[in-house]
């Protein structure tokens, strides 16, 4: 009755997550229904103060109260009968941490079923991959903020860390620690989605080799571009199939895979009506990218593109293109956690939020310290835009984005979340859009009313009659 934490879930992230808490000196407890789980964890966690159990009961028993357990099981309908079989088992005041990728309408309902039976339910985010797991994720735990202060001491300890400090804060009520993660992974979406596009431009733009697509992203990840999905992209390209001896990046399939967090972000900002438009076309190029029939036999039809002459200037203005889609796709993400704050109430900390993001998490940028420091020097920001560092920053690298994007669409090379960017950023600069014109057509076809620029109130007019 001795063990401090308990983990159900001994897959690669939960074991792993369980030995990095029994590293930090924790008392830790596992339960897996596959004995083959139990039996790696003792293996792996054999120098540390640690059991595992495949009887759910032993595991509970084995708990000090009130008993703090963390899931790590598939989203989805597992979590659901996981909290169903805990239930009966579990006492108030107990904790529940559901550390899935679930889906945040999924955590409010189990909070709220959880908190009519006296326990406290935890959404937590956690990022980083197994790597991360194991040796310091960036966590992003929403729910009651008294449960947090029993948990603080241990998520502290197991999380990354920068300049000393942990990756992890209270993210706020109810599910916000889901919504907060899947935003996360909205932009880490398009974060890969731009890299997908610069790689189709060095190679197929530029007729680069891998050799020098390797060198180039290396080169990226010295500076401003300096992250996590930059550096394991230069990686990538210095790793040969066992197989064939060619490099194994050019022996996979062109058909990304997704479980649905990005799908969700698009979802829902459709849903609270903020553009996030770098992610939704990340989105949707994974989505066209599984038409992988259509796309060959269409390319047979109308032939495909054709390469651009290489132009020695053309990497550095790549670099900045890239800076710059990227700043627009982060300034997305936050935008749509600002307006979540508001309609759900999550009273989002935006500059806390970028804070655990600069460690552990897959998009870990050296850029995630602007939007820190953007939202620390102004907490009522409004927009990333409206930071003047922000402002500098993206007004130096517009040149070359827009050389970079021109390029390419002349020469028949997609870069949707390339253009989504720029795009955006022009919009958003743009105090009178076409919008009018809708307006009046709505109202033409449809008597759907517009406003005046002149006069407030509704106003309708008979088009048909002349003036
Ligand atoms: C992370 C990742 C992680 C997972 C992605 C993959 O932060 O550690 O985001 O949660 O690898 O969700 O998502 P897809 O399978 O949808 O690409």
């Amino acid at each position: 009755n001795n063990y401090k934490f308990g983990m159900i879930g001994l897959g690669t992230m939960g074991r792993n997550l369980l030995l990095n808490m029994a590293d930090k000196g924790f008392s830790v407890t596992g339960h897996d229904k596959n004995l083959q789980m139990i039996a790696l964890l003792k293996e792996e966690g054999k120098a540390h103060h640690l059991n595992g159990f495949a009887d759910v009961k032993d595991f509970i028993n084995s708990l000090e109260k009130p008993r703090k357990i963390i899931l790590l099981v598939p989203a989805g309908a597992i979590v659901d009968n996981v909290i169903n079989e805990l239930i009966p088992l579990l006492d108030k005041g107990d904790i529940i941490i559901d550390s899935g990728n679930s889906y945040f309408a999924d955590t409010s309902r189990r909070d709220e079923e959880l908190k009519a039976l006296g326990i406290h339910f935890f959404g937590m985010g956690i990022s980083g991959g197994e790597e991360g797991a194991r040796f310091g994720p960036s966590l992003m735990p929403g729910g009651d903020k008294e449960a947090y202060a029993m948990m603080k001491d241990v998520l502290e300890a197991v999380s990354a860390k920068v300049d000393n400090e942990p990756c992890v804060t209270y993210i706020g009520p109810g599910a916000s620690g889901h919504f907060v993660k899947m935003t996360h992974n909205g932009i880490e979406y398009a974060i890969m989605q731009l890299i997908a596009e610069m790689y189709e431009f060095l190679k197929n733009g530029l007729n680069y080799s891998n050799e020098q697509i390797q060198q180039f992203f290396a080169k990226c990840n010295e500076g401003r571009l300096k992250s996590f999905l930059i550096e394991i992209t230069a990686n990538i390209f210095l790793v040969k199939d066992k197989q064939t001896g060619n490099l194994l990046v050019d022996m996979i399939r062109d058909q990304a895979k997704s479980k649905g967090t990005g799908k969700w972000t698009s979802q829902i900002a459709m849903d609270l009506e903020v553009p996030i438009p770098t992610i939704d076309s990340a989105v949707a190029m994974r989505n066209l990218s599984k038409l992988k029939q259509l796309r060959v036999s269409l390319e047979n039809d109308l032939g495909k593109s054709t390469p651009v002459k290489v132009d020695p200037e053309m990497d550095i203005h790549l670099e900045n293109a890239f800076f710059f889609a990227m700043v627009s796709a982060y300034a997305q993400g936050m935008h749509l956690l600002q307006q979540a704050s508001r309609t759900y109430e999550y009273n989002l900390n935006l500059a806390e939020i970028a804070k655990i993001w600069r460690g552990g998490c897959i998009i870990r940028a050296t850029f995630l310290s602007d939007i820190y420091q953007a939202y620390s020097r102004n907490p009522e920001l409004g927009h990333l835009f409206k930071d003047e560092n922000i402002q500098q920053q993206l007004s130096d690298s517009l040149d070359s984005t827009r050389k970079i994007i021109t390029k390419a669409l002349n020469h028949g090379i997609s870069v949707p979340a390339f253009a989504a960017s720029l795009t955006y950023f022009d919009m958003l600069k743009t105090g009178r859009m076409p919008s009018n014109l809708t307006q009046a057509q709505r109202d033409y076809f449809g008597a759907h009313t517009f406003e005046r620029t002149d006069e407030e109130g509704i106003f309708h007019n008979d088009w048909n009659s002349g003036n």
